[in-house]
């Protein structure tokens, strides 16, 4: 066997390390981070795309509907393509040539958002604490670096996968049990019984992830929630990494659409805010992540250190920057006819939600979230195993959806259904579930 067909064994299966190891004592290899062994198979997209690929095989004449990974169906706005060709142009010019640019983001970029995403909400924050990025699925992850192993950290169970994974690989958990939850993390259920707003940690807690709207129930966090989460981190020293990934969604003018509309925010929390589903940047990769320069972190001896900096030493070593293109596409978001453009098709991808819920709800199905966020989260049939509910879905009705369990243990005998699709596909989906299961109807 080649060293290179060892080595997809080797991740493949933790067991035969020891044997690879043993047979092959002379030449030894450098030693992996042990700690990916301890993930579950695979991420929970990849794994839905492999059962979709092999009933897509199976089945090459069906008309498969994609109603899983969160990926938005419609072309970027006009204001931001023309935004993102002017900058094309720019770039085809020795006088207006860009090379790099700063790591942290343009500041064209960086004061758009302060103005319009902060300043109009009333919340004081400085460009400088705003930094772009490719993602907040990557930013979720990396801020790790800067914290300690020994921090106790907490997430919504069900979550996004991300939070918990990323945890996993920098080595803060022990291995995972029977239902999927690691040790060493401090798991918050939320379910029907709460309305998918967890209670606080009874342990005390460092790191909160709070996710809102959520992703993958689709609830929202009022004021007095997220005063309620404010106040633990400040009086517990726990720092809450907030991701609003979703919040263009938030249709209830009560709802904070940022962390920094509650007084004492810019103290305890960092933000995670993305372009790809308010504006259609899941392709182009454009989001940003605030970070207050009076959040504080504590050193071993005791002493108070401002995160700030260290975010920006990261960034800027690990990090290039995003393309001078893409920014200025998503400087275009907040022009007003961006405003208005982006503003439609938040519109459009509610009115399926909605349309996907209508239809869920005439079979009688149980069924939350899909108002302020574009995903429905819905009780399977008789508690069927998510799973389960998944292959059936795929099978008789041609549609993909995400199962509640890859979500975390809470989210067993739940499913996810993402209004990201066309009008036609999520009508067409509605029909073939009003087919499947007209009989729930009592
Ligand atoms: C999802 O489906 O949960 C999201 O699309 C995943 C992501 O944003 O990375």
């Amino acid at each position: 066997m080649s060293v290179e067909a060892d080595a997809r064994h080797i991740s493949a299966d933790p067991r035969i390390l020891k044997t690879t190891l043993i047979q092959d004592q002379f030449h030894i290899m450098a030693l992996i981070n042990e700690n990916y062994l301890k993930l579950k198979a695979g991420y929970l997209f990849p794994e839905i795309g492999r059962r979709v690929s092999a009933f897509c095989q199976a089945n090459p004449d069906a008309k498969v509907i994609r109603l899983g990974i969160g990926d938005v169906t419609e072309p970027l706005p006009p204001a931001i393509i023309e935004a993102m060709h002017k900058a094309v142009d720019e770039m085809g010019s020795r006088d207006t040539f860009r090379g790099y640019g700063p790591e942290q983001g343009y500041d064209f970029l960086r004061n758009a958002i302060a103005e319009n995403d902060y300043k109009s909400r009333g919340c004081e924050i400085a460009a400088d604490e705003i930094f772009v990025s490719d993602g907040s699925k990557c930013d979720t992850g990396n801020i790790l670096d800067i914290f300690g192993l020994n921090n106790r950290v907490a997430v919504q169970d069900p979550v996004y996968p991300v939070y918990v994974d990323t945890n996993v690989m920098v080595g803060r958990t022990g291995a995972a049990n029977d239902a999927g939850r690691y040790e060493g993390l401090t798991y918050l259920p939320c379910t029907a019984e709460n309305e998918f707003n967890p209670d606080l940690p009874k342990e005390k807690v460092d790191m909160i992830y709070l996710c809102y709207p959520n992703n993958p129930t689709g609830a929202v966090a009022s004021r007095e929630t997220l005063t309620k989460w404010v106040d633990y981190a400040r009086s517990e020293g726990a720092i809450i990494l907030f991701d609003a990934a979703y919040e263009a969604f938030i249709t209830d003018p009560e709802i904070p659409h940022s962390i920094y509309e509650i007084p004492g925010a810019d103290e305890v929390a960092i933000e995670f805010r993305s372009f790809s589903k308010n504006a259609g940047f899941t392709g182009t990769r454009c989001a940003f992540t605030v970070v207050p320069k009076k959040v504080v972190g504590t050193t071993a001896d005791g002493q108070k250190q401002a995160i700030h900096p260290l975010w920006n030493r990261r960034h800027t070593t690990k990090f290039n920057g995003v393309s001078y293109i893409i920014q200025r596409g998503a400087e275009a978001v907040y022009s007003p006819a961006g405003k208005e453009q982006t503003a439609s098709l938040i519109k459009f991808y509610l009115e399926n939600a909605s349309i996907l819920r209508n239809g869920l709800e005439s079979v009688g199905f149980e069924v939350y979230g899909g108002v302020n966020a574009p995903y429905i989260w819905l009780k399977t049939p008789n508690g069927m195993p998510s799973w389960d509910f998944f292959d059936q879905l795929l099978n008789k009705a041609h549609l993909v959806g995400t199962p509640g369990s890859g979500f975390g243990a809470s989210g067993e005998g739940y499913f996810r259904l993402s209004a990201f699709n066309s009008r036609a596909n999520v009508e067409e989906a509605v029909v073939r579930i009003k087919t499947l299961f007209g009989r729930l109807i009592a």
